[in-house]
């Protein structure tokens, strides 16, 4: 008999477009097993499943949650559904990795961790960059005070949705910029501060259908750390923090994939003067999705020391600072975030 560890073996609820990637990525890894699609229509998902090389498909995703085979589920459905399909998925057992932003409100994300809780199963908010060297080495960086005291943190994400009837632009999907691409920037955002936010300001320009179209957004942390986010459907394609400590700065990108396209370089001047010494650290590029599904197998098999990703603190910070930076936008006013809310 082998003793060689088992891959695990992940199921995927509908055959979404971000999905193409997630499997693509995949393929070939000695860890994962992506074996399975789950469709509400029977004939897309054999079709998809085909495409993709994926050796079964279900006609329900209750049909796939239901069978024993499956360890694993990879929840990229539109962001209203989140919340639904991965209590379901972990209720039967099954480990998630649930595709940003992790829930529609703050009270949908506790209720998810806690199912996972009760169902001793691991739950955890999809960021494939934070499986990325670069994002490693930023961390590192940050908690070693190589620019101090963090004072700023400038994090932004925006690219061009031209697709006139993409998910990302109903309302009734949660969709939105901020939902989509701001919690990009406020998960980086919540990894530097190392803490909730207490306080959010921000504003927006919405879009026909009545989502934000682009979105600016400002957050207050008890260490006196200030952070701005900016996101927007209409900007061409960026991904940029810019960190700023009292003695230094770091400049960088944080893209999922890394390679020629997008070099996983971080900029980090040290010094606080015009005698400060710049230097470019090069890190290993890697495709992010590849990386996040093999650490997503490392958490299952070997725990919470295991996973570079977003633990269940910080992204049920992301999900309050989601939700108070959008009521800011609405009201017009500053918004207190709780600081006991768990
Ligand atoms: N981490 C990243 O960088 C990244 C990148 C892109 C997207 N995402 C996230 O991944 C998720 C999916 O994005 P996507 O662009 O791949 O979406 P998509 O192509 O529109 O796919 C969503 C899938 O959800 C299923 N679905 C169930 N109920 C639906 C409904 N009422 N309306 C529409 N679809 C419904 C459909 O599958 P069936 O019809 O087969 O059941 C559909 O194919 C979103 O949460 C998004 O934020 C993350």
């Amino acid at each position: 008999m082998s003793d060689a560890p088992s891959k695990l073996r992940i199921g995927v609820l509908g055959a979404a477009n971000i999905a193409r990637s997630f499997i693509t990525a995949l393929r070939g890894s000695l860890k994962v097993d992506v074996c399975a699609v789950a469709s509400r229509d029977a004939a897309k998902g054999a079709a998809f499943a085909k495409e993709m090389g994926v050796a079964r498909s279900f006609s329900s995703y209750e049909s796939m949650l239901s069978d024993p085979s499956i360890e694993a589920i990879y929840n990229p459905l539109p962001n209203n559904l989140h919340a639904e399909w991965s209590i379901k998925a972990v209720n039967a057992g099954k480990h998630v990795l649930c595709e940003k932003p992790l829930a529609a409100n703050s009270a949908d994300a506790v209720a998810m961790f806690a199912a996972a809780r009760a169902n001793d199963v691991y739950l955890v908010e999809a960021y494939p960059y934070r499986a990325q060297p670069q994002t490693i080495k930023l961390a590192e960086l940050v908690r070693n005070n190589a620019v101090g005291r963090v004072q700023t943190v400038q994090a932004s994400f925006g690219f061009p949705l031209v697709a006139p009837n993409n998910i990302r632009w109903d309302p009734s999907l949660a969709g939105g910029a901020l939902m989509d691409v701001g919690c990009y920037p406020l998960s980086l955002v919540r990894l530097v501060a190392g803490e909730r936010p207490v306080r959010a300001m921000a504003m927006a320009q919405l879009s026909e259908s009545g989502v934000d179209r682009t979105f600016m957004g400002t957050l207050e942390f008890a260490s006196g750390l200030i952070a701005q986010i900016s996101c927007s459907f209409g900007t061409a394609r960026h991904r940029r923090a810019l960190i700023v400590g009292d003695v230094g700065t770091i400049d960088t990108t944080y893209f999922n994939d890394t390679g020629a396209e997008f070099p996983p370089l971080v900029h980090v001047t040290r010094g606080s003067g015009w005698d400060a010494v710049r230097e470019t650290i090069e890190c290993a590029a890697t495709p992010g999705f590849f990386a996040q599904g093999e650490a997503f197998h490392d958490l299952v098999r070997h725990g919470w020391g295991a996973w570079p990703g977003a633990t269940p603190a910080e992204s049920i910070d992301i999900a309050l600072a989601l939700e108070a930076l959008a009521a800011s936008a609405r009201t017009g006013t500053a918004v207190r975030i709780s600081q006991t809310a768990m």
